[in-house]
């Protein structure tokens, strides 16, 4: 099964994303995580990247677009990806559709989660992640169970996004609004959009994806 996870920044996509990679054996696609992994190595999209990144604007569409056709021919998405943070431009849906047509693939589902855009900034805000396994924690939302120890890998190391702060985050919802909200009609319009509420608890919106998924026929693995 083949799955988009639209919403705006913090609104909780690589949360759920990275939950369904683990029930349904799926691989989760991060494009925002491929872009900071360029820029960690130092390459030449990671220079370009670290720019635009910090401002919260968009990498060129063809750029985007040529690392998704390379990613999904990779053999582990054969059982199905998750697509976070991609598309995110009308040009990026429909190169997307394009490219998965051509290789007999399709998108399974579309699912928004819809949340207020004052409780995403607060999100953000408080972000942090494991440096060693990547699991992502909020300040108050979703702390850690042990102070300053990942509860997935116990690593003591943790990180924060150059761009969680709240010049860039006002700057990433407008970009969200005037590039990201327009695709919505695109999936709308042919019964493909699926909106959550994203706005409720972690597990309930985890709950809601479920059902929905299974519904579609997705089959848990764990
Ligand atoms: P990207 O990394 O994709 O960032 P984003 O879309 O802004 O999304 P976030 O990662 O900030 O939020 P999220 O929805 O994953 O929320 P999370 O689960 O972490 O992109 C970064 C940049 O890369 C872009 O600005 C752009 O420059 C570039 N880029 C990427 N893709 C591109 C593309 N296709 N084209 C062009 N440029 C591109 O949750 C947030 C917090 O809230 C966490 O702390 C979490 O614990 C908490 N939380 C989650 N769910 C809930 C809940 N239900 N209740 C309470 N707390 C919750």
């Amino acid at each position: 099964m083949n799955i988009i996870l639209l919403g705006p920044p913090g609104a909780g996509k690589g949360t759920q994303a990275k939950r369904l990679e683990a029930r349904y054996g799926l691989v989760q696609i991060s494009t925002g995580d491929m872009l900071r992994a360029e820029v960690a190595a130092g390459s030449e999209l990671g220079l370009k990247a670290k720019e635009i990144m910090a401002r919260g604007d968009f990498l060129p569409d063809d750029v985007m677009v040529a690392m998704i056709d390379k990613r999904v021919q990779r053999p582990d998405c054969a059982r199905g990806f998750i697509l976070d943070g991609f598309p995110r431009t009308e040009s990026q849906a429909e190169a997307l559709d394009a490219m998965l047509r051509k290789r007999g693939m399709k998108i399974d589902a579309v699912l928004l989660l819809d949340v207020d855009e004052a409780e995403l900034t607060e999100r953000i805000a408080g972000r942090f992640t494991c440096a060693k396994c990547g699991a992502s924690y909020h300040d108050t939302l979703k702390p850690t169970q042990k102070p300053n120890v990942c509860d997935v890998c116990g690593s003591h190391e943790f990180t924060r996004r150059p761009d969680d702060n709240r010049e860039t985050v006002a700057n990433r919802l407008a970009v969200y609004r005037r590039q990201t909200a327009p695709i919505l009609p695109y999936y709308k319009d042919e019964g493909r959009l699926e909106r959550i509420d994203g706005m409720a608890s972690i597990q309930s919106v985890a709950t809601a994806i479920d059902q929905y998924l299974e519904k579609l026929g997705a089959k848990p693995v764990s």
